[in-house]
């Protein structure tokens, strides 16, 4: 690159930055070490890159015009019909694709929700634990983010009550509440139904809207989850976000919103992108078409049943000692509690030592929180490489209990 003399430092790009995103701290990446069990991905084996292709070329040949031209911010409807159809069959309600926008990822839904209706001052209420892309996400926008206690059973639905009375006295009523009902990221925990006719009615008397994310919705690994807040609340407040990332691929970029018409007109309006990919759109759809996809889903959830209960038995076998659990009923994560003494950054940084990564809790949490917890990532090892990968953590949780002198309980 040529030199114009002066320039940008990288300080100087730093200090040009809008505020909100200068705060932020930094993404987690993809571990360089032999045992990842820190990236929440698909196992790569099962990429159906073959099908995908011959979607593709299909997809292009039936209609290049369509396929490689402006598609407009809501998404290729026939998709949008498709997805609708199948949250019609979900929810009983009636969700047309008047419902639907195709994003890019889930995380473009979120980040098109926040820019809809997030000011900067605005307080949205998230678990703690949380996924940190919404957090990141919701404080790039502005947000003032509180979080609700969880347990096992994800977000205490009197802490959340509590929570909303306060901002409501103090007049800082809160506008969105964002949760992950099914298999949480990173807790693994699933909402039971009571929890969840008690959110929609704590969040309707409020006045705050909800964000239901299903990132992890359709890896039922224990059978179907109870019904959707989208579906107790019949369809009235709530947004909902899903994605292919997680049954298909992540690279594919493609996931949707849900949400009523008059909401739906909204998040597009909110959008500046030209919108998704109208080429990614028609493959997509081929690919769903082609009869595929469902026992594409099906072979996953057998595959990471397997994983998941491999995990638990190695976690039983070797790690017992160091942490607790609870068996996730579906997506990708163990939550582990690690015993008294230990936290886990020590143990990161131990299991690393022995060629396995994990993430500590500390950034699941909105506010601090999470020195005694780690997330482990069971759905992209095979089972022996699994089994060998928990081996090595425990070796590193042995090694970071010595260190601190705690002694197995
Ligand atoms: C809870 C949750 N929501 C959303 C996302 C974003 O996924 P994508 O944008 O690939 O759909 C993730 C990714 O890990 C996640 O864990």
């Amino acid at each position: 690159m040529s030199d114009t003399g002066g320039g940008f430092t990288d300080e100087a790009i730093e200090a040009l930055l809008a505020p909100a995103i200068r705060r932020l701290p930094p993404p987690t990446s993809l571990s360089p070490l032999p045992y990842d069990l820190n990236a929440g991905v698909p196992d790569r084996d099962t990429l159906p890159w073959e099908i995908l292709a011959d979607a593709a070329r299909d997809a292009l040949a039936e209609d290049p015009g369509g396929a490689l031209t402006y598609g407009g911010t809501m998404g290729y409807e026939p998709l949008r019909a498709w997805i609708a159809a199948r949250q019609s069959a979900e929810t009983g309600l009636d969700v047309t694709s008047a419902h639907v926008t195709l994003t890019a990822g889930s995380a473009q839904g979120i980040d098109n929700i926040a820019a809809a209706f997030i000011a900067p001052g605005d307080v949205v209420v998230t678990g703690a634990p949380t996924y940190p892309g919404a957090i990141r996400t919701f404080r790039a926008r502005g947000a003032v983010v509180i979080d609700v206690p969880q347990d096992d059973d994800g977000m205490i639905m009197p802490a959340l009550e509590r929570v909303l009375e306060t901002r409501r006295m103090t007049g800082q009523q809160a506008k969105l509440i964002y949760v992950t009902a099914n298999y949480d990221n990173p807790s693994g925990s699933t909402l039971p139904l009571e929890r969840r006719e008690a959110l929609v009615r704590i969040a309707r008397a409020h006045g705050v809207l909800i964000l239901e994310d299903d990132a992890y919705t359709g890896i039922d690994l224990d059978g179907p989850p109870p019904r959707s807040l989208f579906s107790i609340a019949g369809g009235n407040g709530i947004l909902r976000c899903g994605t292919f990332s997680k049954t298909i691929a992540t690279g594919l970029r493609v996931g949707w919103t849900v949400a009523d018409p008059a909401i739906t007109r909204r998040l597009a309006f909110a959008r500046f992108d030209n919108g998704a990919s109208p080429f990614l759109h028609r493959m997509v759809l081929k690919y769903l078409e082609s009869g595929a996809f469902d026992p594409h889903v099906q072979m996953l959830c057998d595959l990471y049943r397997e994983r998941r209960d491999v995990c638990a038995q190695a976690l039983m076998d070797f790690a017992e000692p160091y942490v607790t659990f609870r068996r996730p009923a579906g997506g990708f994560f163990f939550w582990l509690h690690l015993r008294p003494g230990l936290t886990g950054q020590a143990v990161f940084e131990a299991a690393a030592r022995h060629g396995v990564a994990v993430t500590p809790g500390t950034g699941y949490y909105a506010n601090g929180g999470g020195e005694d917890r780690v997330r482990l990532v069971f759905s992209a090892l095979p089972p022996e490489e699994l089994r060998m990968a928990i081996a090595a953590f425990a070796e590193g949780l042995a090694e970071a209990a010595s260190a601190v002198g705690a002694s197995a309980r």
